[in-house]
């Protein structure tokens, strides 16, 4: 059985994952309309992950005996600007999630639940791959700079992504 502490914080982990990807929703929305299609399709299937991320989170909660407690999903914004400020926006956001999921890795510590500390590990494990191909994705669109052609096949490339 999870304590109330426990409880609370994974609540608030679901909450944070679905706010993520209501974020990348919107940035997938924005890069369509903005004719970067293969952006789109990479963000939406990010979109997804993070979707799946909160799912995990919540089974996990049911299967401690948990109660969930879904919470408000504020409204992302619908303007990023560049493509360059789009990706450095992801990497800023997955760098607020990863100080999350350490915090809440504390708490299990904290409070020696160590089968709460076992299942966040995926989560801090996640968050170094992400970080890293977000960061990815800002290096080469810095590199490419102004350069629309460059630009084009890059986004050519992310929408090869399969999921
Ligand atoms: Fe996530
Ligand atoms: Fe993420």
């Amino acid at each position: 059985m999870l304590n109330k502490k426990m409880q609370d914080a994974l609540n608030q982990q679901i909450q944070a994952e679905l706010s993520s990807s209501y974020l990348y929703l919107s940035m997938s929305a924005y890069c369509e309309a903005a004719a970067f299609k293969g952006f789109g399709k990479w963000l939406r299937i990010q979109a997804n992950e993070e979707r799946g991320h909160a799912l995990k989170l919540l089974d996990y909660v049911l299967s401690r005996n948990g109660k969930h407690e879904l919470k408000v999903i504020e409204a992302p914004q619908a303007e990023f600007g560049t493509m360059l400020q789009v990706f450095e926006k992801v990497l800023e956001h997955e760098q607020h999630v990863t100080a999350l999921v350490h915090k809440l890795y504390e708490t299990a510590h904290q409070e020696k639940d160590f089968a709460t500390l076992t299942f966040m590990q995926w989560y801090v494990n996640e968050q170094v791959e992400e970080e890293a191909t977000a960061q990815e994705i800002v290096d080469k669109l810095k590199m490419i700079g102004d350069k629309s052609s460059a630009a084009l096949y890059l986004d050519k490339e992310y929408g090869k992504r399969a999921g």
